[in-house]
Order: C-alpha cells, then structure tokens, then sequence
C-alpha cells in the first residue's frame, strides 16, 4: 500500500535542509474536514532553520511541489501546507492491498518472536463469574487477539482466584453442612451459601474461624482429604466458566490459578528477604513502602499465611522466568490500582528492570440503567442471566422481523453476546460502562448490531450482483467524495490495530468499525450498486467486499463474530 504519508516526509526533506525526517513526520495532521485536503503540514517548526515565516514557507513549498503522481492538488492555507490525495491512486492502493490480503490485511510481523503475557477474566472459585469479570475476559479476549494480528505471541492466562484462606472456611462449612445434591445442582450458588452462612455462624462461635484457619493449614500441607474437596470445589467452578467462555468463543494458553503457585512461593519469599527487599514487622513480613506514598506490601501474614499479592509476586517471576515476556498486561478493574501499583513496586525494588514490563490495565464499573451498581453483596448482574437475557431479546426480534432466518439460534447467539461485547468495548476501557438494553441492541447508532447489520448488507449486495470481484477495475468510477471517506477508513485500519495495541484499547478498533459502518452506509445510499453501468458496478462492488473483509476482521478483533445474514 502507498504509504501518502511517507511521500510527503520524502518530497519536504529534499526542499527543507535542518529538519529531520521523523519531525516532518510527526507533525503531519489529518485535517478535520477533507476540503482541506487529506494530511495537512504545518510549517512553524520550520521557520527557525529557513529563517522565514511560516506562511512564506508553506506559500513556497506548495507552489513548488505542485501537482505530482500522489498529490493531484498541493496548496496551502496561511502557515499550512494541504495535500490532496490522488484518489485514483489511493483507491487503487488501498483496495488492491484488501482485496489480496484478504482476513490478513493490517497484519503485521512487527510482533514476531515477542511474548506477550494477558492475564485476563480471572475468576474466583465458588464464587458467581461477575460483570467485572466479564469486562475483564472481553477486554483480555480483544488484546489477545489484537497482539496476535501484528505478530506477537500472545499468552492467554486465566489467574484463577483458587488458593487462599478462604479455601479453608468453605471446607469445613462443607463439612458441616454440606448438601452434595444442592451442590452438584447449582454449584456455586450453593457454595456461596455455605461461605455465607460460615460466616454468619461465627458471630455465633467464634471458634469457627479457628477451625476455617486449620482446614486452610490442611490444605497447604497437603492433606488428601483437604485437596480432594477443594479440587472438587474447583472442578465444578471451572464447568460453570466453561459454559460462559463457550458463549463468548473466549480461549485460554492456560489455566494456571493462584494455587499453581503455591510450591514457588517459598522461593520468592526468601528472595525478597534476602535483597532485603521484604522485612520483619509485628509478627509478619511486609515491604514498607512508605516512601512511595503507599501502605506496606504484605507478604506473609503473622499466622504464617500468604496472600494475593504474594502470589502475584511469584507468579510475575515464574513468567518473566517461563515466558521472557515484552510485556505482562493485567486487566482487573480499577478498584485493584493500588494492590498493582505496590506489588509492581516491590519487583522494581527486587532491582529487576523489567519492572517496567509490568502493565495494569484498570477498568470501569458497569451499571445498568436502573442505576444497580454491582457490589460485594447482593445487586449483583448475575452474568449467565445478562447474556441469556441478550440472546433472548434478539430471538424475539428475528421472530418479529425475519422469521424465515435459517439457523436462527445461531444467529440469536451472534448478535446478542456481540451486542454485549460491543458495548463493552466502544468506550475506553476506564469509562464506566452501562448496560441499557434498548440503545445496545439497537440496530442504529453505535452498537455491535449496526456494525454486524452492515456487514450482512454488504454480503447480501455480494451475493446478489453473484459476480466475481475484480481488482481490475476502473479506480475512477470510485474517485468520487462518498467513496473516498470509505477508502480513506479502510486505509487507516491498520494504523488503528496498532494504536489499540500501544495503548491497549480495543476501543479504538470499535470507534473504527462504526465509522466505517457509517461512511459504508452513506454511500451505499449515493451511490447505487447494483443498477449502475459495468464499469461503475464492477469498481463499486470492490469496495464493497473490502469493506465486508475490514468490518469482519474489525469484529473478529474485539472477539465478535460476524453473521453472513441476519
Ligand atoms: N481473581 C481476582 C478477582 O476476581 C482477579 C485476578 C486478576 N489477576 C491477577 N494476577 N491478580 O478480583
């Protein structure tokens, strides 16, 4: 693909002496409407070394680029120098490259032999899979798939919250209350009552809590009896996630929980005592960090017990150690910005550079309209009944509007937990996110059917022009405005895919998708496809597949499918 921006950079550096190329580079702008052309230079940081004003500059240097094989128009406005993209050109370009790349275009090998680690969904054993934690797999999903578009290996890990003393109350509740049968029919709303009610017994009694701390120790040391209920615990968790990841089509390299680290802790421990890094205090081991602002890390409780950071910690080292990672992405919500912040610290104290490496992805809460708040007790958004509730409101829908769909179930499937994940992802990632069933189902606006919508329409155009789709065409049956903004957007995806990877923000790719939708669906409306002559049809029809190629690769990106009717 011509890469317009390149040119410029080349064409200024010949004429401009004491300026340096990515300078150039950088200050080239997309100007917010096109009759100021499709990049525009603005020429103040030029002034100095030609010793001229800005606007003399950009009057100079227009007037002498002139008109030339990328830029049918070049001229400037006060300080600033516009340039009109050859639109045949640009066209030719662009939709060759799509058309041949096909899923491929905007891959990238910039990744290649890097290792990306994504720590992502993450949920508590026996405990109910939340909407945070939904938030957390869509936008781990999303990044997973993003880094591996440009190359990278990314490393999907599911840091199961499976160990802890928590462990220990849930079994001896188990064993004095337990009801397998209630158990085995609904698992973890079972296992959540029986946490509950252990808790609630010990106001009671007290004692309790001692036996909880005993069948923790248990546990630890191995005893079978301890391990065999707690992997059965585990085992029927997972079964319920499992079902929920089929639902989202969300995979994972491994499934490696806080237990996984339980025999390398040991090792870790002594590591940060012996840099000195971890200290003595009242009983338990702690990194004072005071000096950073921030309360001390706890390692080691004073009854001898670790804790989340702890295993954090030793999990950091056994990937850095495993996997040699570029980066560690952790994606939790924002409530957890402290626990990162002091444990990221304490590696950093250790004195290994690759602190740095270490990147917390915070997000925001979700709502529904109704304002419910999801919170530690009750008003939970059970997530199994958001996303059947999203499935269900789409079966009524094709019912109502297009009864004779085939594979109906499937479809229902596709949108509905598109729609979820869509309204998920279109905002930046620290945004709250707020669940309004009308406005995220809507098949207008911003919603993950419009974009799914529009792709099905392309597709429908497709199969009825039933013509094999040339890229030898006639680019200036395309060069018009309507067709232009299509290209321009399609040419800009792969930038896109990359700027979502740097900040990590598959919003960005949303944000995309939706304007590609909308400028698709303007000229679907100006311009007429299917009745057009020969040459006009076979260019448009072009951009017509480009575009059903980009929107389903922009899809695919944020982990949505892409329906062929609907
Ligand atoms: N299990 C934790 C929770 O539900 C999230 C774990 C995130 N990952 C991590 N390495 N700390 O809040």
């Amino acid at each position: 693909m011509i890469d317009f921006k390149k040119a410029i950079v080349e064409m200024i550096s010949e004429k401009v002496e004491g300026v340096e190329p990515s300078d150039i580079e950088s200050s080239i702008e997309v100007p917010p409407n096109y009759d100021l052309g499709d990049y525009a230079l603005p020429c103040f940081r030029f002034a100095k070394a030609m010793r001229k004003s800005p606007n003399i500059i950009a009057e100079e240097l227009a007037k002498e680029l002139g008109e030339s094989d990328y830029f049918g128009k070049v001229e400037n406005v006060g300080g600033y120098i516009n340039f009109f993209v050859n639109r045949e050109l640009l066209a030719e370009t662009v939709l060759k490259e799509v058309h041949d790349k096909k899923d491929s275009f905007g891959k990238s090998e910039m990744g290649s032999g890097k290792n990306i680690v994504i720590d992502y969904s993450s949920p508590n054993i026996a405990k109910s899979f939340h909407v945070g934690h939904l938030r957390s797999t869509v936008i781990g999903n999303s990044l997973y798939r993003i880094y591996k578009h440009l190359g990278y290996n990314a490393i999907g890990i599911n840091h199961l919250g499976d160990w802890g003393t928590q462990f220990g109350k849930m079994i001896c509740a188990y064993k004095k209350w337990g009801d397998d049968e209630a158990i085995k029919k609904e698992p973890i709303k079972a296992l959540q009552a029986l946490y509950v009610k252990f808790h609630d017994e010990c106001e009671k009694t007290p004692e309790l809590e001692d036996e909880g701390r005993a069948w923790f120790k248990k546990l630890e040391d191995g005893d079978e009896e301890a391990k065999r209920i707690w992997k059965w615990f585990v085992d029927m968790s997972l079964e319920e996630f499992e079902r929920i990841y089929k639902l989202l089509d969300v995979k994972f390299d491994y499934y490696t929980g806080e237990s996984f680290y339980e025999d390398k802790m040991e090792a870790a421990i002594e590591l940060m005592k012996e840099k000195g890094v971890a200290k003595e205090s009242e009983g338990a081991l702690v990194v004072d960090l005071e000096e950073y602002n921030m309360p001390p890390c706890l390692i080691v409780k004073s009854d001898g017990t670790t804790i989340y950071a702890t295993r954090d910690i030793t999990a950091a080292l056994y990937r850095k150690e495993t996997f040699d990672f570029e980066k560690a992405i952790y994606i939790t919500d924002y409530a957890q910005n402290l626990h990162f912040q002091q444990w990221f610290k304490v590696i950093e104290l250790m004195g290994y550079e690759w602190a740095d490496k270490l990147i917390h992805t915070p997000f925001g809460r979700v709502s529904t309209e109704e304002g419910k708040l999801q919170t530690r007790k009750g008003n939970v958004i059970l997530l199994d009944e958001l996303l059947s509730k999203s499935i269900e409101k789409v079966r009524e829908l094709i019912t109502e509007k297009n009864p004779e769909l085939e594979n109906q179930e499937e479809t229902a499937r596709q949108i509905g937990i598109g729609a979820v994940i869509f309204n998920d992802l279109s905002n930046g990632k620290i945004k709250d996110v707020v669940f309004n069933w009308d406005r995220m189902l809507s098949f207008e606006g911003e919603t993950g059917p419009y974009v799914q919508y529009t792709h099905v329409r392309a597709k429908s155009v497709l199969r009825k022009a039933g013509a094999e789709i040339s890229q030898d065409v006639d680019y200036s049956k395309i060069a018009d405005n309507d067709s232009a903004d299509v290209i321009r957007m399609l040419q800009s995806f792969p930038e896109t895919v990359v700027a979502a990877m740097e900040k990590n923000e598959p919003s960005f790719i949303a944000r995309h998708i939706v304007d590609l939708a909308q400028s698709f669906n303007k000229f679907y409306h100006e311009c007429p496809i299917l009745s057009a002559d020969e040459e006009t049809k076979a260019a448009r029809l072009l951009v017509v597949d480009s575009v059903a190629s980009v929107l389903k690769t922009g899809l695919y990106l944020l982990g949505i499918e892409a329906p062929e009717k609907m």
